[in-house]
C-alpha cells in the first residue's frame, strides 16, 4: 500500500510531486522517492523515510514532467534500494507501483537470465524491466503487454526520458487523473489534487492511460480509447488541511459533528422512500468489516436487531473470505471507510459470488468497493488523513443506525412514528458529540491517569461493549500502551486476575441502560482489586461518580444512540494520551490508513 504522484504541465514537477505526496503519506510513509524528466533524461531521487527526508535530499530540478511515489512495506524492507521509483538498466524509463505482482520469483528470473540486473528486493522492480523489454517506441503499448504478463494487483504509473507522457495502469488499488489547464495530475486519491484541480476522472480496473500536460486518453484492456465525462469534487484544498489544529486527528475528532450532520443529510428520504434498500424483506442479515470498522459493524448489530428485529452476524472480511458459507445471509453489508481494503473487497466478491445482495458503506466516492456491490451508502465524514479512523468511524455508526432503521421501517418493526422518533434522536447524536468536544479540557486532565500506565483495560456492555474495544484499539494504535476492550461480563473469567493498583480501567455505564446496573457492579470489582477506574457516564450519576477515580460526563442519551458521545469522548482520550507521550499521532509506527494487501 503506497500513494502515487504524477504531473505534466508548465510547473516544477517536482514541487507538484512533493505536495501531493504530502497528503498521500497516510498511505505509508516509510520511503518517498520522484522521478522526472530533466533537461530530457531522467533524474530520480529516492530516500528511506518520510518525506521531509526526501525533500531535504532534492536539489533544485526544473523537469516539468515525473512520478512520485510514497511507500509501504509489503515486499522488501523499507530502504533506499527499494524505495520507488525504479528505473530500467538504460536508465530511460521509471516506475512506481502501488499493489502486490505476485508472480515477480518467477518474473525475475526469467529477466535476470536474460541480462536484466536488478537494484531492490521488491516485487515492483520486475515491472519496469518488463516495460524495457517490450518498449518499441510507444510507452503505452508497451504497459498494455506489460501488464498482460503480470499476476497481481496494481496502480503503476511511467514516464520516458525525453518524453512529456505519462503511462498509467491500474487494477484493484486506485488511481485518479485530476484535470487543469495545459497541465494533468494523476494520484492515489483525489487529496493529493485539490490544491491544483477539483475536476477529477476516476481510472477503472483494467485501464491504461496516458496523459501529457495538453491531454489524457483512456483505454480499456482491449485497448479501445474509453470516453467519460469528468467528476467535480466538492472537498476543497483545506478540507484536507490540518486548519489550525495541533494534528489532523485532533482536527478530525472535531469535525465529527459536521461529519454526523452531513452523514444524515436527506435521511428522512433515503429512509421513507427506500432510497437504499428498497427491499427489506431480509430474514437475516451479515456485517463484514475490517479494523474500526469492524467495531462500527459490531454496534450495527446490536442496532439491527433493535431497531430491526433482523438477526444479524458479523464477520471479518479476513475470515469471511474464508468461510465456508454454509449458511449464507440473503444480505451482506461491507463496512469500509477508504473503500479499498483488499480482504474487505474480496469478501465483497465472495459476498456477491455466494449469491447474496451486498450493500457497501463508505466514505471514499469512487473508491474500488462501490463498483463491487450492488448499492452503496455514502458516509459523508470527508478525507481523514489522520491513520486512526476518527469522524469516519462516528459516519460509520450512523450509516448502522440508518440502515437497520431503514430496514425496520421497511420490514415493520418501527411504525412510522417511531421511526421519525429514531431519526430525530439520531439528529440530536451530532450536538451531545459536540457538547463532548465543547469539554475537552476535562478530558485532557482526566487522561492524566493513563500516563503511567503499561497496561489499560476498557469495559463496557451491550451496545458499548463495541464501543470499548474501539477505545481501546484508539489508544494503543497512537499511544503504544498495551490496551484491551472486554465484555464487563467476561472479566470475572480471566482479565480480573492481571488487575492491580498499576492498571486503569476505563468503563462506560450510561444511566438508562437496561445493564447499568450490572455495570456497576463490573466497576466494584475492579476497584475492589485497587484499580484506578475512569468512568464514563451522564452528567449528575453520582452512583457511578462515587466508584470512580475521575469521571468523564456526557449529556443524557437515549442508550442506543450513546456510542456517539462515547466514541468521541475516548478519541479525545486517546488523543491526549498520546500527545503527551510524543508519540507520532497522525502516522503512528507501522500502521496504515487503507491497506491494500491481504
Ligand atoms: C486500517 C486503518 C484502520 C481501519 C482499517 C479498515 O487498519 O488503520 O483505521 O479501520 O484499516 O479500513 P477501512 O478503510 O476498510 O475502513
Amino acid at each position: 500500500m503506497c500513494g502515487i504522484m504524477g504531473y505534466s504541465g508548465h510547473r516544477r514537477a517536482s514541487e507538484v510531486l512533493v505536495e501531493g505526496l504530502k497528503r498521500l503519506e497516510y498511505r505509508g510513509y516509510d520511503s518517498a522517492g520522484v522521478a522526472m524528466v530533466e533537461n530530457g533524461r531522467l533524474a530520480m531521487v529516492k530516500r528511506q523515510g518520510e518525506l521531509d527526508v526526501l525533500q531535504g535530499a532534492l536539489p533544485r530540478l526544473e523537469g516539468r514532467t515525473g512520478i512520485g511515489h510514497t511507500r509501504w512495506a509489503t515486499c522488501g524492507r523499507p530502504s533506499d534500494r527499494n524505495a520507488h521509483p525504479f528505473l530500467s538498466c538504460d536508465g530511460k524509463l521509471a516506475i512506481v507501483h502501488n499493489g502486490i505482482i505476485e508472480n515477480h520469483s518467477t518474473l525475475r528470473k526469467r529477466l535476470e537470465a536474460e541480462g536484466h540486473h536488478f537494484t531492490s528486493e521488491t516485487d515492483t522492480e520486475v515491472v519496469v524491466h518488463l516495460l524495457e523489454g517490450h518498449f518499441r517506441g510507444d510507452l503505452r503499448q508497451a504497459m498494455a503487454d506489460t501488464l498482460k504478463e503480470i499476476k497481481g494487483t496494481y496502480a503503476i504509473a511511467a514516464v520516458l526520458e525525453g518524453s512529456e507522457e505519462i503511462v498509467a495502469a491500474r487494477k484493484e488499488n486506485p488511481l485518479v487523473i485530476g484535470l487543469g489547464v495545459q497541465e494533468n495530475f494523476l494520484a492515489s486519491d483525489v487529496t493529493a489534487l485539490l490544491s491544483y484541480t477539483n475536476k477529477v476522472l476516476y481510472v477503472m480496473d483494467g485501464e491504461t492511460v496516458s496523459l501529457t500536460p495538453n491531454g489524457v486518453a483512456i483505454f480499456d484492456s482491449e485497448g479501445a480509447q474509453v470516453k467519460r465525462e469528468p467528476s467535480l469534487v466538492s472537498w476543497s484544498a483545506e478540507d484536507a488541511q490540518k486548519g489550525g489544529f495541533e494534528h489532523f486527528m485532533l482536527k478530525e475528532i472535531f469535525e465529527g459533528p459536521n461529519a454526523i450532520h452531513n452523514t444524515l443529510l436527506g435521511a428522512l428520504d433515503l429512509i421513507e422512500n427506500g432510497e437504499v434498500l428498497p427491499r427489506t424483506d431480509f430474514q437475516s442479515v451479515k456485517l463484514v468489516a475490517c479494523g474500526s470498522s469492524y467495531h462500527a459493524a459490531m454496534v450495527g448489530k446490536y442496532a439491527m436487531e433493535e431497531f430491526a428485529g433482523v438477526p444479524t452476524t458479523l464477520e471479518l472480511a479476513s475470515e469471511y473470505r474464508y468461510s465456508p458459507g454454509a449458511r449464507e445471509t440473503p444480505l451482506v453489508i461491507l463496512i469500509t471507510q477508504s473503500g479499498e481494503t483488499a480482504d474487505t473487497l474480496a469478501a465483497a466478491r465472495e459476498a456477491r459470488r455466494r449469491g447474496c445482495h451486498t450493500l457497501a458503506v463508505t466514505n471514499v466516492v469512487g473508491s474500488t468497493i462501490t463498483r463491487e456491490v450492488d448499492e452503496v451508502l455514502y458516509t459523508r465524514a470527508g478525507p481523514e488523513i489522520g491513520v486512526a479512523a476518527t469522524k469516519t468511524f462516528l459516519t460509520q455508526l450512523v450509516a448502522m443506525y440508518l440502515v437497520a432503521i431503514r430496514i425496520g421501517y421497511g420490514n415493520g418493526t418501527l411504525s412510522h412514528a417511531s421511526m421519525r422518533s429514531a431519526l430525530s434522536s439520531l439528529r440530536q447524536s451530532s450536538n451531545m458529540v459536540q457538547s463532548v468536544l465543547n469539554r475537552t479540557h476535562s478530558i485532557e486532565e482526566a487522561s492524566r491517569m493513563l500516563d503511567r500506565a503499561g497496561h489499560c483495560f476498557f469495559i463496557g456492555r451491550n451496545i458499548n461493549y463495541p464501543t470499548m474495544l474501539e477505545g481501546a484499539l484508539k489508544l494503543k494504535e497512537i499511544s503504544y500502551i498495551h490496551a484491551e476492550g472486554f465484555a464487563a461480563g467476561e472479566l470475572k473469567h480471566g482479565p480480573l486476575a492481571l488487575l492491580d493498583a498499576t492498571t486503569p480501567v476505563i468503563a462506560v455505564a450510561i444511566k438508562g441502560d437496561h445493564t447499568y446496573e450490572k455495570m456497576l457492579a463490573n466497576i466494584s470489582e475492579v476497584a475492589a482489586r485497587d484499580s484506578p477506574v475512569l468512568g464514563i457516564g451522564v452528567e449528575g450519576d453520582t452512583d457511578l461518580g462515587r466508584l470512580c477515580e475521575r469521571m468523564i460526563a456526557i449529556q443524557p442519551v437515549e442508550p442506543v444512540f450513546s456510542p456517539l458521545p462515547v466514541t468521541v469522548a475516548l478519541q479525545a482520550l486517546a488523543y491526549y494520551v498520546a500527545r503527551r507521550r510524543g508519540c507520532s499521532i497522525d502516522k503512528p509506527k507501522n500502521l496504515a490508513k487503507s491497506v491494500t494487501v491481504e
